[in-house]
C-alpha cells in the first residue's frame, strides 16, 4: 500500500516531492516568455568622479550591455528579440536637434539603448539645418537620412508613415524632445508589446496636455517666476548658462506677485531665467496653478505653463527627484486626445489601417491617436514610468525667451553626449561652479 509504506520512509517521499518541485519551478523558468526581468538592485555605475561630487544622485548612469537597460530601482529591461525597434525623427530645426541627437545616439543598441535603427526625415529647406543633419547621420551606420520631395506640414506628415514595416516598433522621436531618461524607449516598447491590443504607446511626457495636469498634482511642480528687471545678478549671468536650478539665486518679490497667463515674456533681456521662490507652499500663485485636465487652452498654449514645468524638470534632474513625474499602471486615454512627440507604434498596426489611404485633410495625430482607435476600439496608453519632456508647441513661443534651450543643451553635453577629447579636459570648469562666477573672475 503505497500510504503505508510512505508513512514508513517519509525522508524519500519528501525528497521525491521537493525534487518534482524544482523541476516544475525550473521548467516554468524557461518556458517564461515574459520579457521583463527584476534583478536585485546593484549600485550604480559611476560616470566620473567630478560629476560625483556636484551631483549625488546622477539620473544618467553607464549603460549596461547592448539589449539590456538598467532602470533607476535596478530592474533590468531585457530587449525583445521578436521585433525590430526603429527611431523615427523628423527633424527640422538644428538649435532643438543639439541636445536631442545625444539622447538618440545612446539608445542605439552599440551604447546600452534598444533602437536597430534610426530614420532621420529631413523635414526642412534650411540649408545650415540640413548640413548639420548630414553630421549627425555620419556617426552612426544605423542612421538613414530620408530625404523628401519638399518639406511636410500638417496635414501631409500622415505621408510619412507610408514607409513603415511589419515586425518593427517604431518610436516616433519629435524633434523637440529636450530630454529623454534612459529607460524611456525601453518602458514605451515593452508596454506595447505587453498591452498588444493597444493602439499606441505614448511616454509619459513633460509638457504634453493633459499629462501636465498630473504632474502637477502628483508634487512634481515647483514654484518659479520669472527673474525681475530690477534683479540683481540679472546682469551678471552669460548666456552660456549653468542648467542647474541651485546655482541661481532665489527669486525676489512681494509674497503677493503673480504672472497673469496671458503675459507676454520680459522684454529687458534676451534669454531671461525663471528663479525658484524659496518657499514650496507659494505654489499656488505661480503659473501652474492654473493647469486643467485638459487638451487645449492654456494648458496647451501658456508659455509660462511651459516654463515653470521645464524649470522644474531641472530641479528635478538635479535633485534626483524625477520618480515625482511617474505612475502605474499605465493611464489610458480612451480615445481622448494625447500629442505624439513620443509614441510607440508596431508597424503592423499602421499597414494594417490601410496608410495609403488616410483622408487628405486629418493629421497624423488626428489619425493615431483619435480616429483609428475610435474605429479599431483600440486605445492609446500613456506608460507612466517612461519620461521624456518636449520643449514647446507653436502657441507657447514665449519659451524662446528664456534660456531653457542652452540649459537642456548643457545639460545633454554633460551627462549624455559623447565626450569629445578635446572637451574632455574642459569638463571640470563646467561642473559645479556657476559660469557666471566664472566670467566674473575673467
Ligand atoms: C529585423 O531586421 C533585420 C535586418 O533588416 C531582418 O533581417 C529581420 O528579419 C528583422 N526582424 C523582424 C522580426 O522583422
Ligand atoms: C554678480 O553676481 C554675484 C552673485 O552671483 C554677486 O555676488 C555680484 O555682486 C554680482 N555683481 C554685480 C556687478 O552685479
Amino acid at each position: 500500500m503505497l500510504p503505508a509504506q510512505a508513512l514508513r520512509r517519509p525522508a524519500i517521499l519528501t525528497f521525491i516531492v521537493l525534487a518534482f518541485l524544482l523541476c516544475l519551478v525550473s521548467l516554468s523558468r524557461s518556458l517564461d516568455s515574459h520579457p521583463l526581468r527584476v534583478t536585485p538592485a546593484s549600485p550604480p555605475v559611476i560616470p566620473d568622479q567630478e560629476q560625483q561630487l556636484s551631483n549625488p544622485k546622477p539620473q544618467t548612469p553607464g549603460r549596461p550591455q547592448p539589449g539590456t537597460a538598467q532602470s533607476d530601482n535596478g530592474e533590468e529591461l531585457v530587449k525583445p528579440t521578436t521585433v525590430n525597434i526603429t527611431g523615427m525623427v523628423f527633424f527640422g530645426r538644428r538649435d532643438r536637434v543639439e541636445a536631442m541627437n545625444c539622447y538618440v545616439e545612446r539608445n542605439l543598441i552599440e551604447n546600452g539603448g534598444w533602437l536597430d535603427e534610426v530614420l532621420w526625415y529631413a523635414n526642412t529647406n534650411n540649408e545650415e539645418d540640413l548640413k548639420f543633419l548630414d553630421k549627425i547621420v555620419e556617426r552612426s551606420p544605423r542612421y538613414k537620412k530620408i530625404t523628401l520631395e519638399k518639406p511636410v506640414g500638417w496635414p501631409d506628415y500622415t505621408k510619412l508613415w507610408r514607409r513603415v514595416e511589419r515586425g518593427t516598433v517604431y518610436v516616433k522621436i519629435d524633434d523637440d524632445i529636450l530630454w529623454l531618461a534612459d529607460d524611456a524607449i525601453p518602458r514605451m516598447v515593452l508596454t506595447k508589446l505587453k498591452y498588444p491590443d493597444s493602439f499606441a504607446v505614448s511616454a509619459n511626457v513633460i509638457n504634453s496636455p493633459p499629462l501636465s495636469f498630473l504632474h502637477f498634482h502628483l508634487g512634481a511642480l515647483h514654484p518659479y517666476f520669472p527673474e525681475r528687471e530690477h534683479d540683481p545678478t540679472r546682469k551678471n549671468h552669460s548666456e552660456n548658462e549653468n542648467w542647474r536650478p541651485s546655482s541661481h539665486p532665489f527669486w525676489e518679490g512681494t509674497s503677493t506677485f503673480e504672472w497673469p497667463l496671458d503675459k507676454e515674456p520680459p522684454s529687458y533681456t534676451k534669454h531671461h531665467r525663471w528663479l525658484r521662490v524659496r518657499e514650496d507652499k507659494q505654489l499656488y500663485r505661480t503659473p501652474a496653478a492654473k493647469l486643467t485636465y485638459d487638451f487645449w487652452g492654456p494648458t496647451y498654449e501658456s508659455w509660462a505653463i511651459a516654463a515653470q514645468q521645464h524649470y522644474s524638470l531641472l530641479e528635478n534632474l538635479e535633485k534626483g527627484t524625477t520618480d515625482l513625474y511617474k505612475f502605474s499602471p499605465p493611464w489610458n486615454m480612451q480615445g481622448e486626445r494625447i500629442r505624439i512627440n513620443l509614441l510607440a507604434i508596431l508597424g503592423d498596426d499602421v499597414l494594417d489601417t490601410d496608410v495609403e489611404h488616410w483622408p487628405d485633410d486629418r493629421g497624423d495625430e488626428d489619425m493615431i491617436v483619435l480616429d483609428l482607435p475610435k474605429q479599431l476600439q483600440r486605445h492609446i496608453l500613456i506608460e507612466g514610468n517612461a519620461l521624456a519632456a518636449h520643449y514647446n508647441f507653436y502657441h507657447q513661443g514665449g519659451l524662446t525667451s528664456t534660456d531653457l534651450l542652452e540649459r537642456y543643451t548643457m545639460y545633454a553635453k554633460e551627462n549624455v553626449c559623447p565626450v569629445q577629447p578635446a572637451q574632455g579636459q574642459q569638463q571640470g570648469q563646467q561642473q559645479g561652479q556657476p559660469q557666471n562666477q566664472q566670467q566674473q573672475q575673467q
